[in-house]
């Protein structure tokens, strides 16, 4: 018989720790549906007493899915669980997840606690966050480095006021997975109620370990992992849910357990993911790079062509690869346009957000004249992105390069109701473009990183853009998606300032 391997993703809470990726509500709601499509058992959606912002999408996220549990962080105080508790009000199925950190130099330079403390503050949140729900996990954060005695004895207190998963952070990523798996069969061994509670984990990468140290707990018993879509979250990311579902899906025959996960989802969850937060990803990784199935030397192309599984371990079909497949063009209507979109899990709300998107895909349409999944997922985020963010727009673009002259760039923007111009010169046309925009926005922000990427295959193809602009610590990516890249780069800079005028104040949770 085998066991079920609990799938939790915090995409959308640690993931969106990764400096640069915030995501607005709708986002959020537009990959958590992805999420739930993909059957993930239980959705990390935020934390939900940082700022009204992050209340409101754990709220958002609750109301929108029905499939997969939604849970919120909290730390062990009683603010963040009643804000956590009032977020999941909506949701069908619901988790809060309270930590506080068990190591000798968290609980000493960060918390300024002895660990009795920690002991009773950690059993008055889970008894707290109780009273809003049946289902509690805590985590004794900085496991990865905590004393093993304390460990135990902090664990079998949270079991006996309520907690049903026990999750167990490599926080800071320094585990190596024997050790981490030894540490897992440990608890398991010693906790005297252990049997009561799932036991789950959650690795950071920082040596490249992440993913490693998680199947190493599965092999030892841990049944839920945390994860998220391409490795997300903070600093160098958590362990990356495509390949923890595909390790284990692969090597049935060393894992005892299964997960419900839909792995044919898993490449556009990933793209949707990566379009939304401008993090793009690295063609060699795991499952959803562009080179995981590729085969570039002759001898691997002639053993695939006579046999799949002489250089293949899983099928491109699997994970969702298609081949770029043109589905709509220049003639097709609202309703095949609409009915494509949601075959591609994205519903557009009001019959006002359609009419506007297939605007978009109809000028599309006349300059590319066949339109693919990726465009679809593009324009779509382009248009969310237009409609949300008004501050700034972009009304009109010139931009002139000629051998031997100076490019040159004429900038119209709408900034908060009135119109200005800009003319500016530059080393190229996007530089132009950007200095004129910077002209008249005067945002006073640092642009760190500029990258295009083709959406898909030949010279019509759209270009997408990605920049990250940095102003007094604050960090946040802009993406824009054209066929004229710049014209992208103008939108993915407007997009990033947009972000970064908008007010934020945000609490981290591990401060
Ligand atoms: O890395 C960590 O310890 C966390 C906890 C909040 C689980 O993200
Ligand atoms: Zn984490």
């Amino acid at each position: 018989m085998s066991d079920k391997l609990i799938i939790f993703d915090t995409t959308l809470r640690d993931g969106e720790q990764s400096p640069g990726a915030s995501m607005t509500r709708d986002e959020k709601v537009r990959i958590a549906k992805a999420l739930e499509r993909m059957r993930v058992d239980i959705i990390e959606a935020g934390f939900p007493v940082a700022s009204p912002g992050d209340f409101e999408s754990v709220q958002a996220v609750a109301e929108a899915v029905k499939d997969s549990r939604v849970c919120a962080l909290a730390r062990a105080l009683d603010k963040d669980i009643d804000r956590a508790g009032e977020a999941l009000r909506g949701a069908n199925a619901a988790r809060i997840h309270t930590f506080i950190a068990t190591s000798p130099i968290h609980m000493q330079m960060k918390l300024r606690m002895s660990p009795d403390q920690v002991v009773e503050q950690a059993v008055k949140a889970v008894k707290r966050a109780r009273q809003y729900v049946d289902d509690v996990e805590f985590s004794p954060e900085d496991a990865g480095r905590s004393e093993i005695d304390f460990l135990c004895r902090i664990i079998e207190a949270v079991i006996n006021a309520g907690a049903r998963t026990v999750n167990i952070p490599d926080t800071v990523g320094y585990n190596l997975p024997h050790q981490f798996g030894s540490l897992i069969r440990t608890l398991r061994e010693r906790v005297p109620n252990a049997g009561k509670v799932v036991f789950s984990v959650h690795c950071h990468n920082d040596l490249g370990l992440a993913v490693a140290n998680s199947l190493s707990a599965v092999l030892n018993g841990a049944r839920q992992v945390e994860c998220t879509i391409n490795g997300l979250g903070e600093r160098a990311g958590n362990a990356a849910l495509e390949e923890i579902v595909m390790a284990v899906h692969t090597r049935q025959d060393i894992f005892s357990c299964k997960t419900d996960i839909d792995t044919t989802q898993i490449v556009p969850c990933s793209r949707l993911v990566s379009g939304i937060t401008g993090f793009a990803v690295q063609p060699n990784k795991a499952i959803v790079g562009a080179n995981a199935f590729a085969h570039e030397s002759g001898i691997h192309q002639d053993g695939v062509l006579k046999s799949r599984e002489t250089y293949e371990i899983m099928r491109a079909q699997d994970v969702g690869w298609t081949a770029n497949r043109m589905v709509l063009g220049k003639h097709s209507g609202r309703n095949a346009f609409r009915t494509r979109l949601q075959e591609i899990g994205i519903t557009l709300g009001s019959d006002e957000d359609v009419n506007a998107a297939f605007a978009r895909f109809k000028e599309l349409a006349d300059k590319k004249h066949e339109i693919y999944d990726e465009d679809l997922q593009a324009l779509v985020t382009d248009a969310n992105l237009a409609a949300e963010n008004e501050r700034i727009k972009l009304m009109y673009l010139k931009a002139s390069s000629e051998t031997g002259e100076m490019p040159a760039a004429d900038v119209t923007l709408w900034i908060d109701g009135e119109e200005k111009k800009a003319t500016a010169r530059g080393d190229g046309p996007v530089d132009a473009v950007f200095r004129a925009i910077e002209l008249l926005v005067a945002s006073g922000t640092q642009l760190t990183l500029y990258s295009v990427n083709a959406i898909t295959s030949g010279t019509d193809s759209q270009g997408e853009v990605t920049v990250r602009v940095e102003k007094g610590g604050r960090i946040v990516n802009g993406q824009g998606a054209d066929t004229d890249i710049v014209i992208a780069s103008a939108k993915a800079y407007i997009n990033g300032l947009n972000k970064i005028i908008a007010p934020e104040q945000r609490a981290h949770p591990q401060l």
